[in-house]
């Protein structure tokens, strides 16, 4: 997990960036400005990082966009070079060294930030498998780690270049609140993954800056389909949802869009769940056919 330095793709953005911080006056407010932020987790087109990028962009705001490693680059990469004014950047958030250079590229490129999307999270592929009971400590401190304590290692450096207050958002999922067949410690992580929005959104609010989760129904994403039996879980959802669907990217990224932007100013501590209303759903809705129409073995995603 650690080892070099965050990878710098498009440094002319960056300078376009401080070009335009150029023209802000000192009197303009936070929503008359553009507005910067960084988002960390995009693996593919897929991944709900991709999505929340595309809203923010649409919406105005200048983007830096992180990938874990250099199997992810070229994907990464041709995504990022898509996306008017971007800059892209290769970190680990396993390593605090990488995390350390990353804001400090960030400083140098774009001098404040308004907003910080964690869309991050793993866990050992065993420990997803069989009995929770049976989570090695490994296992725990990994998914902890990377899924848990990146979020709080990146508002902490984060924090020094939100002068002007801004947004921090994390996804999370059901399992952190009820048992989800093979969540396993991803549950435990997402548990503690939230009581840190908490405890953040206190330490934070001092300074203007809101922490927020988003609670996301299951989507079809890379991550996801490393967790067993996806498909059953996609269809048990549509089925059983007030809304009779499962969410998509798209979704999920307007409800990151809103959490971060003006529109959520008083919105701290909150877990959003963005998941067809499946998390107030107590049973099998009656209308719902019998799951055993979804074969439990099929290929997931
Ligand atoms: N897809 C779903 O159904 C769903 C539902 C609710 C919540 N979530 C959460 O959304 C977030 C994004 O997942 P996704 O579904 O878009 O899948 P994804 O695989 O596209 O994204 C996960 C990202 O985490 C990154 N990552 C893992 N370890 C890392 C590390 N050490 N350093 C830096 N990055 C690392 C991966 O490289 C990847 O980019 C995760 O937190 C996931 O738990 C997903």
């Amino acid at each position: 997990m650690a080892g070099g330095k965050p990878r710098l793709l498009h440094s002319t953005s960056f300078l376009a960036g401080t070009a335009n911080l150029q023209l802000c006056s000192a009197e303009d407010s936070v929503s008359d400005r553009e507005k910067r932020a960084v988002v960390f987790g995009l693996a593919n087109k897929r991944s709900i990082a991709w999505a929340i990028a595309r809203k923010l962009q649409e919406a105005g705001w200048r983007l830096a966009l992180t990938y874990q490693n250099e199997r992810l680059e070229q994907e990464a990469k041709d995504l990022i070079t898509d996306l008017p004014g971007a800059s892209g950047f290769m970190c680990d958030l396993g390593s605090d060294e990488q995390i350390a250079r990353l804001f400090e590229e960030l400083k140098n490129g774009f001098g404040t930030l308004d907003g910080i999307v964690h869309s991050v999270a793993f866990a050992p592929p065993d420990a997803m498998k069989g009995e929770f009971l049976n989570t090695s400590r490994e296992a725990f401190r990994i998914a902890h780690d990377v899924s848990v304590y990146s979020l709080i290692a990146v508002a902490r450096a984060a924090a020094p270049l939100m002068t002007e207050g801004g947004g921090i958002v994390t996804l999370s999922y059901y399992g952190a609140e009820k048992v989800t067949p093979h969540y396993n410690v991803m549950g435990v992580a997402k548990a503690a993954l939230e009581a840190s929005v908490r405890y953040m959104a206190e330490d934070l609010g001092k300074k203007k800056i809101r922490v927020n989760a988003i609670s996301a129904g299951p989507i079809k994403t890379l991550a996801f389909a490393g967790i067993a039996d996806s498909r059953y879980i996609l269809k048990w959802n549509e089925l059983n949802s007030p809304l009779r669907r499962t969410v998509t990217q798209n979704e999920v990224g307007n409800s990151a869009l809103f959490l971060l932007s003006d529109l959520g100013s008083a919105v701290t501590g909150e877990c959003l769940h963005v998941d067809a209303g499946y998390h107030v759903v107590g049973m099998k809705a009656e209308d719902a056919p019998d799951i055993a129409v979804v074969p439990k073995h099929e290929p997931s995603a």
